[in-house]
């Protein structure tokens, strides 16, 4: 399945393009910061970012690697992030990174709950693991708030296999919505559709402060629907809180 791009509230996930490679080797590929918890080792040669980026569009159509490329609503590329089936495990997998100067801002965490949703709606998921090195303490945050429940402990290689140490592996459960719905044989659950100008996408609790600002709040908007103009951001977030939670919910759909 191709790789969808995805929206948050701050962020833009697409898939990587041949004209990424300046960004990506200057935002994170040259910076061993960067690599030293993952598996692969920092590149002083933008060649290296050249024959990743050939790679990855090889792999865009692919049915067990998803990578987006990371991007700011203001067009900064800060990062990228990945969902694959490790066909030797048996399970997918999750990897990410940002370009330095953007961490500590709670953009992988925000990047990665738009996956790990990809991954339950579209992709039908039901677990996923993730691995981090046991030093590596933003890791295992970004892992902990997303959910994710402590394993085991593993041997861990990275930075290209020059570091070798003790990796923590986490494994996260998501609802199947699919299988939950296997009595109304039509129930699709809310797709995301693209037209020309537009793309239409189911809405998620990233979206609160947008959702009030843009119209929630305005009574002119609000004068013949059935509920009340928001008040507050709070509530759009008990709105969307709702609608989440009717997403999964077949009888919506017949
Ligand atoms: C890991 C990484 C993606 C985190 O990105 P990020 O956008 O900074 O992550 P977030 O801001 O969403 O969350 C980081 C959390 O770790 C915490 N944190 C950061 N550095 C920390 C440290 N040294 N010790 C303890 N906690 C730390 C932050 O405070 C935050 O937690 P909080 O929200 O509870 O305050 C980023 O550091 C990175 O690209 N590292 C290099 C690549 C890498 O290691 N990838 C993961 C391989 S498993």
């Amino acid at each position: 399945m191709t790789t969808e791009t995805l929206y948050t509230d701050r962020l833009i996930l697409r898939p990587i393009q041949e004209s990424d490679v300046d960004d990506i080797f200057h935002c994170w590929m040259s910076d061993e910061d960067v690599s030293r918890y993952m598996y692969w080792k920092a590149s002083d040669d933008i060649a290296d970012a050249r024959r990743f980026v050939k790679e990855e569009l090889t792999k865009i159509e692919s049915d067990d690697w998803y990578r987006w490329l990371i991007i700011t609503k203001e067009g900064l590329t800060i990062g990228t992030c990945l969902i694959y089936f490790d066909g030797e495990q048996g399970e997918w997998d999750i990897s990410y990174n940002l370009g330095k100067e953007y961490w500590g801002q709670g953009y992988a965490t925000e990047a990665m709950r738009a996956v790990l949703r990809f991954a339950q709606q579209i992709l039908a998921i039901e677990n996923c693991i993730a691995l981090h090195a046991v030093d590596n303490e933003a890791s295992a945050r970004v892992i902990q708030k997303l959910g994710f429940a402590l394993e085991k402990e593993v041997p861990y290689e990275c930075n290209g296999g020059t570091i070798r140490t003790i990796g923590k592996l986490y494994r996260l459960r998501l609802n199947n919505p699919k299988k939950q719905s296997n009595t109304i044989m039509n129930h699709q659950g809310t797709k995301v559709l693209t037209t020309d100008r537009l793309i239409l996408r189911p809405l998620t609790l990233d979206d609160a402060q947008s959702v009030f600002d843009n119209w929630a709040s305005d009574d002119e908007v609000t004068k013949y629907l059935t509920w009340q103009t928001h008040q507050s951001v709070d509530d759009s977030i008990a709105y969307l809180t709702m609608c989440e939670g009717e997403y999964d919910n077949p009888a919506n759909y017949q």
